[in-house]
């Protein structure tokens, strides 16, 4: 635990009212202070960073202070990179509330915040000294939210425990109630999944921390073609996953009915599993070249072997991926 005087914590306008006093109680024997900061990925800029830094040097936090990220990903992502910035690096706590935030944002280390021309384009690696999830606060996440969480733990499930994804498929009723047992279950499975593949290649030089990005390419196609409004993070990864099990199963590497028990468990959790039809295939193939992966031009792609065996690849070929695109659709229904 931390063993520092001063504790800032950093939250947001929406989560302030619901677990704020909450939190302060555990550091009362600290100095603390707290910043609330507008909410929004819209507000994930180094501009609201700074308010931060203003706290920090107006209070005169020294090196020893420690700040704790009271929010989803969002305001995890933003302190954790003021905590490494400020007086070149000060210890901080993830206290992440949204699904998506306790089962991925909050564990790895990568902090920042978005550019005008690129998302999380500025960051650091910078880990927190601890992560402290609480299941409750999950309560009062909306729906659409929770399922975009399950995109996240289905994917680790995906990436390299099958029998995760089993055990997903047995208890996906028990998630969508927000069982708690379920959920704690598969909160610290997806923990412990993510922090393996992260301890294997922490900055993302080897390519083993690149398969977390399954389904992203083209998830974020999807996000900036429907510019950022249309799909939550989850969603459009959701979909994303769903074209790489499909391009996969026409390169003859996946089986097509492991593709449909894929479709099959986001279908259930209540994500998307289609292409939106105001985004065109070359819109998707020319959003895709945008991607951190590109290298000499070719996209490489997390694809699936199986269910639980993924791959860094850009052996594929163009047609089958126009194909799989065009596919991608929901099926038009003619009356
Ligand atoms: N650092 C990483 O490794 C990593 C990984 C994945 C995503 N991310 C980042 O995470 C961000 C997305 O995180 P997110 O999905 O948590 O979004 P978010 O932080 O925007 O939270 C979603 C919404 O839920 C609200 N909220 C938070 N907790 C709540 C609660 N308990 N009850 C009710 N409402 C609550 C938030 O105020 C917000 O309105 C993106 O910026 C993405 O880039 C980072």
């Amino acid at each position: 635990m931390s063993r520092a005087k001063q504790v800032l914590i950093v939250t947001n306008e929406t989560v302030a009212p619901l677990y704020l006093d909450k939190v302060r109680t555990a550091y009362t024997q600290f100095d603390t202070d707290v910043v609330i900061l507008p909410d929004g990925e819209a507000y994930k800029s180094l501009e609201t960073v700074n308010r931060i830094f203003d706290q920090l040097l107006t209070r005169r936090y020294s090196r020893q202070a420690t700040l704790v990220a009271l929010g989803g990903g969002v305001i995890g992502d933003m302190t954790g990179f003021a905590a490494a910035c400020y007086q070149r690096g000060v210890q901080f706590i993830q206290t992440p509330t949204t699904l998506l935030s306790q089962v991925d944002s909050s564990v790895g280390g990568k902090t920042g915040v978005n550019h005008a021309l690129g998302k999380n384009m500025i960051g650091a690696f910078h880990q927190p000294r601890c992560v402290v999830i609480d299941t409750d606060t999950l309560a009062t996440l909306d729906d659409r939210q929770f399922s975009a969480g399950l995109a996240e733990v289905i994917k680790y499930g995906l990436i390299n425990d099958p029998e995760f994804f089993s055990w997903l498929e047995a208890h996906a009723a028990a998630l969508l109630a927000r069982d708690s047992n379920a959920l704690a279950y598969a909160i610290a499975r997806s923990c412990h999944d993510k922090a393996a593949i992260v301890a294997q290649d922490e900055h993302e030089t080897s390519g083993t921390r690149a398969l977390l990005n399954l389904g992203h390419t083209f998830g974020h196609a999807i996000e900036t073609g429907s510019h950022y409004v249309g799909h939550l993070h989850g969603e459009a990864i959701a979909i994303g996953m769903c074209l790489a099990a499909q391009l996969s199963a026409h390169l003859g590497e996946l089986p097509q009915q492991q593709v449909e028990r894929i479709r099959n468990l986001l279908q259930q959790v209540h994500l998307p599993v289609h292409i939106p039809a105001t985004i065109s295939v070359e819109q998707m193939l020319a959003l895709m070249q945008v991607d951190k992966k590109v290298q000499q031009g070719r996209v490489r792609l997390i694809l699936l072997q199986g269910i639980g065996k993924s791959l860094l690849t850009d052996d594929y070929s163009a047609e089958l991926l126009h194909k799989t695109l065009i596919e991608g659709y929901a099926p038009t229904v003619c009356i």
